[in-house]
């Protein structure tokens, strides 16, 4: 279908939007498209968040043979992944001028200055980089990482002209409290206070259920598309239709090859940010393949 990609074309997006009303904010319920877009008009997205796993050599191996599977094959997706800080460089090197994105898991609400331990978005980007996730949740439940300092990271990525995936999710009890698309509503507003339409234009939304992470309990479609739609609709009351038909909303909370498919099948879910799956070839490959025919 398309061009070879390569990774300086891929931000700010190249999506065609689509015109649609935009339905009033809190109607968003189970089945209910936001009406706003449909994936055909955005170009799929798969992040791959490696955490805190694997060594120097693992990191460089994965890369090579992730670039030998799906680097240079033509596949509709933006792809980007995630290594721990230290092996960045070095998988910025095994990356080469393959069409992967490379991220930080994580970067710092300053460009520089004394804040010992963290790493700047502006770092990221001298290796390379041109990805950083925000609000992830093990950094907000590990390390108490608030909505405010969410918003000042995606602020901080932008402004070193790194692409914030912004993740946001609820947790069991909240979603058991049946409150599960008021706190992510809230989550989102948050994170997205004080940008301007340009800049959101840029952003990525990660929906990640705290309770679907790292635990194999992958949330229905169903779910992820009610949870998809509300953000959706509430980025068309923000900002307008036309951008709220542009971001891409990835679905993130255990994905894994045998249900990428039905997931991105979703109309508002644009692909998926994926932890355990991303370390293995085959299946990081099959899932960026299923986001590809989606
Ligand atoms: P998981 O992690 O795919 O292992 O559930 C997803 C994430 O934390 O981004």
């Amino acid at each position: 279908m398309g061009q070879a990609r390569n990774p300086d074309d891929l931000l700010p997006s190249g999506v065609v939007s689509e015109e649609g009303d935009v339905p009033s904010p809190g109607k968003a319920t189970r089945n209910r498209k936001s009406r706003i877009g449909c994936m055909s008009t955005r170009r799929p997205y798969v992040g791959g968040n490696w955490k805190m796993h694997g060594e120097l050599a693992a990191a460089v191996e994965l890369t090579e043979n992730l670039v030998a599977a799906i680097g240079n094959t033509v596949i509709e997706v933006d792809i980007a992944i995630f290594p721990p800080f230290p092996y960045l460089q070095a998988v910025g090197h095994a990356l080469g001028h393959a069409a992967i994105l490379l991220g930080g898991q994580d970067c710092a609400a300053h460009l520089e200055g004394a804040h010992t331990g963290q790493t700047s978005p502006a770092m990221i980007a001298d290796l390379g980089g041109k990805v950083a996730l925000v609000g992830h949740s093990e950094r907000r439940h590990e390390l108490g990482e608030s909505d405010a300092v969410v918003a000042a990271k995606a602020r901080a990525a932008l402004a070193a002209e790194l692409q914030p995936v912004i993740c946001v999710g609820e947790t069991l009890a909240q979603r058991e409290a049946g409150n599960a698309l008021q706190v992510v509503e809230k989550q989102v507003r948050a994170a997205l206070e004080g940008l301007s339409a340009p800049q959101v234009g840029r952003v990525v939304v990660a929906y990640e259920p705290v309770w679907a992470i790292g635990t194999g309990m992958t949330a229905t479609p169903d779910d992820a598309q009610s949870a998809h739609a509300m953000i959706r609709t509430l980025l068309g009351e923000l900002y307008d239709a036309q951008l709220a038909g542009s971001v891409r909303i990835i679905y993130g909370g255990s994905v894994k090859a045998a249900n990428a498919a039905e997931l991105f099948a979703a109309p508002d879910v644009d692909g998926g940010l994926i932890g355990g799956a991303s370390l293995k070839v085959e299946d990081f490959s099959s899932i960026c393949r299923a986001a590809s025919s989606s």
